[in-house]
């Protein structure tokens, strides 16, 4: 979500006539995009305002802004640091260009963020729609990629999370500026598209006596000449559209085998403090159905240690949770305390830190030996991949006769393959036969 925003802003400020350049001594403008989830992405970004401070003694005309959930989260006690010229939320953020220019021409500092952020406006949905059609047509960060909003906004009100006070309500946006911004990209090239939404299989909008759901919109876009990978992240585990979903999953070839739909806890007792609305069993039982219809299909998920209350008990009700997924991957973080969520109001932090860190490490090594056993099934054989250009990682590989450099790319399983190939290979699709494996990559040889 938030590299689809800084794609959206760079875009809109290119037209605005900025040049983008990486080195901060150059820069006239620093944006910072944020997220508030956890609060060490909230201390990294304070860090960095404190070396900006530095910089900005030698450079005092540089305006700094910090766009994104912290912006909205924190709103006038940001804009009161030394370093930051403008404060600018996720809702905000067709504003940018005007903010910067104002900021620059007058040395003033600039707030814009929500005040009521649960409360959904019109005129803000139209200029939040406008921005993204006219700005989502060339978010081409990877090669033949993009990313497409289909919602904005969560209602579920996990107790943990901070996303549907920074990010405010769900809305859908219409299916026809979804898939005419996918026309457009694949005009230009590209050749997956991942559509984005906090909880993207909730997707609906009604339009002439119809209800469209993320299956439908799959398979329009199915429809697209061009666009040969189509993906969707992220999904709440819930009853509405699953079967359709994975129909559509199961019967077009161009939508990718993946499913990131995160379990968070093994514990009923957990599940039901975080306001997820399942319990273990059933979740369980959606993954069985996922696979008996969708065949191979791969599956990651989240969890949260670590979680107020969470016992030794519930921690290894989740360890058990996960040997039963058979996840391909998984996502794992300690439970951080986020102001103004219900959690942080009603109960308390009482997992010691050390105790996180002992639950995060042993549910990874579980995770590990699970995906580890996975990968393995890909030895010897030949996989399909989008090249996604060079690995930045240099990992000890087969050798390769032809001195090419190593390539990343990316099985529609989401697997990770390193290989030696041309350059000229990013952003098309390649065979890869796999040679060798580890938990996460593959690593194998053009065929
Ligand atoms: N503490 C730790 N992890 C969190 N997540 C969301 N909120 C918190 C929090 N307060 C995790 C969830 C979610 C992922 C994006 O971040 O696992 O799925
Ligand atoms: Fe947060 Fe829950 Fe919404 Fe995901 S579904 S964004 S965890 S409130």
């Amino acid at each position: 979500m938030n590299k689809l925003d800084t794609a959206l802003v760079t875009s809109a400020l290119k037209e605005a006539g900025f040049t983008l350049t990486e080195s901060v001594k150059e820069a006239d403008v620093v944006l910072i995009n944020t997220c508030s989830v956890r609060e060490h992405a909230e201390q990294r970004v304070l860090s960095n305002l404190g070396h900006l401070k530095h910089i900005k003694k030698s450079q005092p005309d540089m305006v700094v802004g910090i766009i994104g959930c912290m912006a909205q989260r924190l709103g006038d006690k940001l804009l009161e640091h030394e370093a930051v010229n403008i404060v600018c939320g996720p809702t905000q953020i067709p504003q940018i260009a005007r903010l910067i220019t104002e900021a620059l021409e007058r040395n003033e500092k600039r707030l814009a963020v929500t005040e009521k952020i649960r409360k959904s406006s019109e005129d803000q949905n139209q200029a939040l729609e406008r921005f993204e059609s006219a700005y989502g047509i060339e978010g081409k960060q990877i090669p033949s990629q993009a990313f497409v909003r289909a919602m904005r906004g969560c209602n579920n009100f996990c107790s943990y999370c901070i996303v549907p006070y920074v990010r405010g309500p769900e809305v859908c946006r219409p299916p026809e500026a979804i898939i005419e911004q996918i026309k457009k990209l694949a005009g230009q090239g590209v050749k997956q598209v991942t559509l984005l939404g906090q909880t993207v299989n909730s997707y609906k909008y009604k339009k002439d006596e119809r209800t469209w759901s993320l299956a439908d919109l799959l398979n329009a876009a199915s429809d697209i000449e061009g666009i040969e990978w189509l993906r969707f992240v992220t999904s709440y585990p819930s009853e509405e559209f699953f079967d359709e979903i994975m129909q559509v999953m199961a019967d077009s070839p161009k939508v990718c085998n993946y499913l990131h739909m995160p379990a968070q806890s093994g514990s009923d007792k957990i599940l039901h403090a975080m306001n997820r609305n399942y319990n273990a069993t059933w979740y369980l039982e959606l993954l069985a159905r996922a696979r008996a219809t969708v065949p191979g299909i791969a599956i990651a998920g989240d969890f949260i240690v670590g979680f107020p209350g969470e016992s030794e008990d519930d921690f290894e009700a989740t360890v058990e949770l996960l040997k039963k997924t058979r996840y391909r991957n998984s996502f794992i973080f300690k439970y951080s305390p986020r102001p103004g969520t219900t959690a942080d109001k009603r109960l308390q932090d009482t997992v010691p830190a050390e105790v996180k860190q002992k639950r995060i490490a042993e549910l990874l090594a579980v995770q590990k030996k699970i995906s580890d056993q996975l990968s393995r099934d890909f030895l010897d054989k030949e996989v399909k991949i989008l090249v996604e250009g060079l690995s930045k990682k240099s990992h000890l590989n087969i050798v390769d006769s032809g001195n090419n450099p190593q390539l990343l790319g990316r099985t529609a399983t989401d697997y990770i393959v390193i290989f030696n190939g041309p350059v000229s290979l990013a952003g098309q699709f390649a065979k890869v036969k796999i040679k060798k494996t580890s938990p996460l990559t593959l690593f194998g040889e053009l065929t």
